[in-house]
């Protein structure tokens, strides 16, 4: 691949309220931003957009996908964003009032931490690897590309970029109205976070 592209959905109801996972839309300003994006991106020649199976992340191609009709949108579904079990639906505050124990559990090491009846950071990496793998082969070496993820997501493909310990990934700064362009400079991955 020439270029990837990697940006995350713009909010959601969800986010607004702190609420894990779920399927969530995008609401009036991840509607905004999802236009911004865009605009900003509409001048790219894209191969490919890939997605994941979730609402908010096609939400947020479609803008991308009107300006640039001739980009193949693909679903990957191994980028949907990290399972939470029994915590999905809940906001951070709810999990630590009433499953204390987990929510230690998991700041103490939020990479191997895995939800009840969910993922961790560390089973969610082997199966972003694949989609990674996946939608850089169908891609092939000439194409720019876009993926619009979800935060641990995000997280896992840059992982493969960047040279970081286990236990910082599930940190990794993922902000919403910025994307990371991924590119090879003289056989060197140069990562970069920009605007929107
Ligand atoms: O934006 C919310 C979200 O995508 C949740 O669905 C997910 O559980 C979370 O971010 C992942 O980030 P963290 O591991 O920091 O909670």
């Amino acid at each position: 691949v020439k270029g990837l592209y990697l940006v995350r959905h713009g909010e959601t109801t969800w986010n607004a309220e702190q609420r894990i996972g779920g399927d969530p839309l995008l609401n009036d300003h991840g509607n905004c931003q999802a236009r911004a994006m865009a605009e900003h991106l509409k001048s790219l020649p894209l191969g490919f957009i890939f997605t994941s199976s979730k609402q908010r992340s096609r939400q947020m191609a479609e803008p991308l996908l009107c300006a640039r009709p001739e980009a193949r949108h693909m679903v990957i579904k191994e980028f949907d964003e990290i399972h939470a079990g029994i915590c999905e639906g809940m906001t951070y505050e709810e999990m630590r009032r009433t499953l204390p124990q987990e929510f230690a559990a998991r700041s103490a090491d939020k990479y191997q931490y895995t939800y009840p009846g969910g993922e961790s950071y560390a089973t969610l990496q082997s199966r972003v690897d694949r989609g990674l793998k996946k939608a850089l082969w169908i891609a092939g070496v000439s194409q720019n590309i876009c993926i619009v993820g979800h935060q641990a997501v995000n997280r896992a493909i840059l992982a493969q970029f960047l040279f970081r310990r286990q236990q910082d990934v599930p940190y990794i700064n993922i902000p919403q109205e910025k994307y990371y362009h991924i590119v090879s400079v003289q056989e060197k991955k140069v990562v970069e976070l920009l605007g929107y």
